[in-house]
C-alpha cells in the first residue's frame, strides 16, 4: 500500500474513494459539511432518514456522490466528536478501512484535517490509520487452496491536518505503516502450523530478514553450539523432539557499535504438546501459537530496521519444539542452566521459562540498557486477564512504568502484577537449586520469579503474552501484540 498526504477541498480530490467522518446524531465534520454542500444536501438528506446516524464504526458507501469527483463516498461514523478517545479513533478508522477494501476503489481519501483525538496530536491519528490499513489487509492464504480476495486498494491518501508539518505527517503514516506490517509479520507466523512453522523454519525467516536490512545481522545457534555454551535447561525441551532447536541471534544496529543494545527476547515453542507432562487433547491446535513471543520479536526487528531507530537492539529467539518421546526430558530430571543453576524438571509443560531462562544468560554478554522478554508462558495469565491485557512483570519500577505508557499510547496495553521476594520460595526445590514450577497458586507470578533468578544483572521486563496473543473461537488467529507496544517502548529510547 502507498500513502501520501494529498492537499486539496474535498470536491477538488479524484480518488476513487472519499472517506468523510460523520458525528453521532448526523452532525457533519468540517469536510462532511463542505461535500454536503457542493452535493446538495445529499449527506444531510440520508442523515435525515436515520438509516446513518453517525454511530461510532458505522459506514454507509454513496455512490456517484453529487458535487464530488470521486465516484464513492463513504461516511464514516465518528460517535460524539467530544468522546473520541484513541481506542475509539483506532475503532473508527478500523471499520472505515474494512468497509473500504471490501470496495474495489484503487486509491482512497480519508478526509481527517479536521478530527482532533483526545490528548493526542494529529500525528497519533496519521500513524495509526496506516497501522489500521495494514493489519486490516492482513489475509491467511498460505495453507488454503481457495485463496481469500486480496484487497485491491492500491493507495491512500490523507489530507493534511492544520498546523502539522508535512514532513512530520508523512513521518507518521510511514511509522504506522511499518508497525502494521511488523504486526502482520508476527501475525502470519504465528497463524501458520506446527508442521510447517519449526525453529528451522523461524530462523530461515529470521535469516531472510537479515539479508533484507544491512543494518541487521542474523546468526543462528546451533544444539551443537548451545551445548557449547552449556545450555542444558534450553536444550532439556528439545530432548524430544525430532527438530533441532535453534538460538537466532538478530543484530540490529542504528547507533555507534559501543552503544549498549536494549534486549529482546521471544519464546519460539513452535508447538507445546506438553512433553511428558502431556497436555490434554481438547484444544490442543492452539498451541502452535506457543511461539508468538518469537514471532513479535521478529515482527518488532523488521519495524525498527524499516524505520532506521538510530539505536541498537538485538532480538533473541529460543526457537524449540515440545514433544513427548522415549528421549524426552522426564519430570523429577535435573538439568544445568548455562548460568549454572541446576534445575529440578517438575513439570515438563513448564517449559517457556526453560528455555527462557538460557537466552536470558545469554543476553548478559550485551551489557543491555534493558531486557524485555515475550512469551506465551502460562494459562494463569489467560485465567487473569483474558485477552486485553499482557501481563507485566519487572525487576525495574522504571521500565515498568514505561512499558505501561507505551502500551496505552500503542493501544496495545499492559498491566503489572507484583514480583514480591514472598512468591519466590514457592520454587524451592529438594533436589536442585530451583523448581521449574511454583504449584498451583500465582502462575504467572512464580512464572516470573522463576526467570528473574536470571534476569539479575540487567534492568528486565516479562510481558506474559498468553491471552493477547491470539484469539480463540470463530476468529481463532494470531494478533500480531505486541509488536505495536514494543516499537512505541524502542521509539523513545536514545542512543
Ligand atoms: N504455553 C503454555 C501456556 C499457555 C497455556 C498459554 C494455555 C496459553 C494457553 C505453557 O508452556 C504452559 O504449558 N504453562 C503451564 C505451566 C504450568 C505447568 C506450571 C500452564 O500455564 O498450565
Ligand atoms: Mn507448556
Ligand atoms: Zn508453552
Amino acid at each position: 500500500m502507498k500513502y501520501s498526504i494529498k492537499a486539496g477541498a474535498i470536491d477538488k480530490i479524484n480518488s476513487e474513494c472519499i472517506v468523510l467522518i460523520v458525528w453521532s446524531k448526523g452532525a457533519l465534520s468540517d469536510e462532511a459539511k463542505l461535500a454536503d454542500k457542493v452535493g446538495n444536501k445529499s449527506i444531510d438528506k440520508i442523515v435525515r432518514t436515520k438509516d446513518f446516524t453517525g454511530k461510532l464504526g458505522e459506514t454507509h458507501t454513496i455512490y456517484n456522490p453529487a458535487g464530488l469527483k470521486s465516484k464513492r463516498l463513504l461516511l464514516l461514523g465518528g460517535g460524539e466528536a467530544k468522546k473520541l478517545n484513541p481506542k475509539n479513533a483506532a475503532k473508527m478508522l478500523k471499520a472505515g478501512l474494512q468497509s473500504t477494501y471490501k470496495l474495489n476503489a484503487a486509491s482512497v481519501h480519508f478526509a481527517l484535517a479536521s478530527i482532533e483525538i483526545k490528548n493526542e496530536t494529529p500525528l497519533w491519528l496519521y500513524k495509526r490509520l496506516t497501522l489500521e490499513s495494514e493489519a486490516a489487509s492482513y489475509r491467511y492464504n498460505e495453507t488454503k487452496s481457495k485463496k481469500s480476495k486480496t484487497v485491491t486498494t492500491k493507495q491512500i491518501s490523507v489530507s493534511p491536518a492544520a498546523g502539522a508539518h508535512r514532513k512530520s505527517l508523512e513521518s507518521a503514516l510511514k511509522q504506522g505503516s511499518a508497525i502494521g506490517s511488523g504486526i502482520n509479520c508476527a501475525r502470519h507466523l504465528g497463524n501458520l502450523p506446527g508442521n510447517i512453522c519449526t525453529p528451522t523454519y523461524l530462523a530461515n525467516q529470521a535469516t531472510e530478514l537479515g539479508k533484507k536490512h544491512g543494518s541487521l545481522t542474523v546468526k543462528i545457534l546451533s544444539e551443537k553450539q548451545m551445548a557449547r555454551l552449556n545450555m542444558g535447561s534450553l536444550l532439556s525441551v528439545s530432548a524430544g523432539s525430532a527438530e533441532e532447536a535453534k538460538l537466532i541471534v538478530m543484530e540490529y544496529k542504528g547507533a555507534k557499535a559501543d552503544s549498549k543494545p536494549h534486549v529482546l527476547v521471544g519464546k519460539g515453542v513452535t508447538f507445546d504438546t506438553g512433553g511428558i507432562s502431556l497436555k490434554p487433547g481438547g484444544a490442543m491446535d492452539e498451541m502452535k501459537f506457543d511461539m508468538c513471543g518469537a514471532a513479535s520479536v521478529i515482527g518488532t526487528m523488521s519495524t525498527v530496521a524499516q524505520l532506521k531507530l538510530p539505536i541498537n537492539i538485538v532480538g533473541l529467539v529460543g526457537a524449540v519444539e515440545n514433544m513427548p518421546s522415549s528421549t524426552a526430558t522426564k519430570p523429577g530430571d535435573v538439568v544445568t542452566s548455562m548460568s549454572g543453576k541446576t534445575i529440578e524438571i517438575l513439570n515438563t509443560d513448564a517449559e517457556g521459562r526453560l528455555v527462557l531462562c538460557d537466552v536470558l544468560t545469554y543476553a548478559e554478554r550485551y551489557k543491555p540498557r534493558s531486557v524485555i522478554d515475550i512469551a506465551t508462558l502460562t494459562g494463569a495469565a489467560v485465567a487473569t486477564f483474558g485477552s486485553h491485557v499482557n501481563a507485566l512483570l519487572s525487576n525495574n519500577d522504571t521500565l515498568a512504568k514505561s512499558l505501561i505508557a507505551c502500551g496505552e499510547t500503542s493501544l496495545d496495553r499492559a498491566w503489572q502484577l507484583p514480583l514480591w521476594d514472598e512468591y519466590q520460595s514457592l520454587l524451592n526445590s529438594n533436589f536442585a537449586d530451583i523448581a521449574n514450577i511454583g504449584g498451583p497458586r500465582a502462575g504467572t507470578i512464580t512464572a516470573a520469579c522463576f526467570l528473574s533468578r536470571f534476569a539479575e544483572k540487567f534492568k528486565w521486563a516479562h510481558l506474559d503474552i498468553a491471552g493477547s496473543a491470539w484469539n480463540s473461537g470463530a476468529q481463532k488467529g494470531a494478533t500480531g501484540r505486541p509488536v505495536a507496544l514494543l516499537v512505541e517502548y524502542l521509539s523513545k529510547q536514545k542512543a
